[in-house]
């Protein structure tokens, strides 16, 4: 008896030994002769066959449900020509003991429910700690870690460096509307929306900086793409213009998918949750702002702005015309030179057009923005100016305009909603099911 418990997906060498078990049945079948029974722990899955002589005798057996817990003794052998079974093996079973009963009401809510599921629906997402034992959003979630994994090396390869910034802020980067405000030994201060003015700070003691942290935004609407907590994958480059800038970009997003499609199990993972996923050719498409406004107003019928009218210069293109967009062209957009007055303070004008900036999001279809970014003002009297357009009083960003007066560079940067990134690459409807523990308006729990 191998008295260890065996790691299942890695049985190769345990073919034809007796091995002991532990796991929670992820799917049952019980018929005349044999139970079958799969057994999952996290790191795959293991078929065992129990003979059904010992189940209408043993009480245990009778009660076993869906994520009931086990460990189970037998044989490991290879299963037979013309069967399959998850990593071709399979174990007899000749002893088994339950270590945790669950009852059998749990099968809606976790093998059965697939992505297709509604994302909205209450009790769902009351129940999210036993959604996520099912076998799509774990595998989300797997494919989650990698691809913060793959990020990550991808900036080593590029030789950025990472930090952590600080969550709690007195300082906004994307606007007053979305703050969360909270009461810090008496002073008003933030739950931060962005690291990106704290990036800027610390690239001239370290070079390229990036990290991957939490951003907050009280956001007030429900949609598909909103959380108020999320992970954002944020970089600062130094020394650069802001087509270097796009090249960047165009550059991360295809290593990162690269990665998660070299890697035999997570393009498993994609191959079932986005069977149609394509990998995005290059280059990316590129398109002004200008150029998408026209675009908009060409298409028969035009799709319209949110006041039901044509787009005009200087308008918002809304999440739903965004995605209606993207969704038409169907494939990456960069999508650059937003006017100067839809878009934040930091943001450097288009020296050859000041009413843009020299900005760019990143459109996918099936989800829009991706990634918003842009070259820094990097002049300190422009930036001065600039607080006051926007009504930001620059006493507490001392520390970020110091940036434009001890040798100051021409900079930018980005911010990629890692949610989103997912929701794109597995198909996800809502960036609900790419977060672990989604929280959005009115959803605080579990
Ligand atoms: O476009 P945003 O607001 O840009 C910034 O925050 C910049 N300061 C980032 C930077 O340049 N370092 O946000 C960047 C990305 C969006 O494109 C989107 O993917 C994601 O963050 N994002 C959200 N994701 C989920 N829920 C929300 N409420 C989000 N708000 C933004
Ligand atoms: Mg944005």
């Amino acid at each position: 008896l191998n008295n260890k418990a065996v790691e299942l997906g890695d049985g190769k060498d345990k073919k034809g030994q007796r091995v002991k078990v532990y796991g929670r049945i992820h799917e049952l079948r019980v018929q005349k002769t044999t139970t079958f029974i799969t057994l999952k722990d996290g790191y795959g899955y293991l078929s065992c066959l129990l003979p059904a002589g010992d189940l209408t005798r043993n009480y245990d057996a009778l009660t076993f449900a869906i994520e009931t817990a086990l460990v189970v003794y037998g044989e490991m052998r290879a299963v037979p020509e013309g069967a399959s079974a998850p990593d071709n093996r399979e174990l007899h079973v000749d002893y088994f003991k339950v270590l945790g009963r669950a009852p059998s009401d749990l099968d809606a809510i976790t093998n059965r429910v697939s992505m297709l599921q509604d994302p909205w629906d209450a009790q769902m997402l009351d129940n999210r700690h036993l959604v996520l034992r099912g076998e799509n959003a774990s595998a989300v979630m797997k494919l989650r870690e990698f691809v913060e994994l793959a990020f990550i090396d991808t900036y080593r390869e590029m030789e950025f460096r990472k930090v952590s910034p600080p969550a709690m802020v007195q300082t906004q980067v994307e606007g007053g509307s979305t703050l969360f405000k909270y009461d810090y030994y008496g002073e008003e201060a933030y739950l931060t929306q962005s690291s990106q003015l704290y990036l800027e700070t610390v690239m001239q003691s370290l070079g390229n900086v990036y990290c991957i942290e939490k951003s907050f935004r009280a956001e007030k609407s429900l949609t598909r793409r909103h959380l108020s907590e999320y992970t954002h994958v944020e970089a600062e480059l130094d020394f650069i213009d802001f087509n270097d800038l796009l090249d960047h970009i165009e550059e991360i997003i295809s290593r990162v998918v690269d990665k998660v499609l070299a890697d035999e199990t997570m393009k498993a993972y994609i191959e079932r949750l986005n069977p149609n996923f394509q990998r995005p050719t290059r280059p990316f498409l590129r398109m002004r702002y200008s150029e998408a406004i026209d675009w908009l107003n060409a298409q028969d019928p035009p799709i319209l702005n949110e006041e039901g009218n044509p787009h005009v210069f200087g308008d918002d293109i809304a999440e739903a015309a965004e995605r209606k967009m993207t969704d038409i062209i169907n494939r990456p957009i960069l999508l650059t030179h937003f006017p100067v007055e839809i878009k934040a303070f930091y943001m450097k004008k288009d020296p050859e057009d000041p009413r843009v900036t020299e900005s760019v999001d990143v459109l996918m279809p099936g989800v829009g923005e991706i990634v918003g970014g842009s070259m820094r003002m990097d002049d300190y009297d422009e930036l001065i100016e600039a607080y006051k357009k926007n009504g930001i009083p620059h006493e507490p960003y001392y520390w970020y305009t110091d940036q434009r007066k001890y040798g100051s560079s021409p900079h930018g940067g980005y911010g990629l909603g890692l949610e989103r990134f997912l929701a794109w690459l597995a198909n996800q409807h809502t960036v609900r099911t790419c977060s672990l523990y989604p929280r959005f308006m009115g959803r605080c729990k579990p």
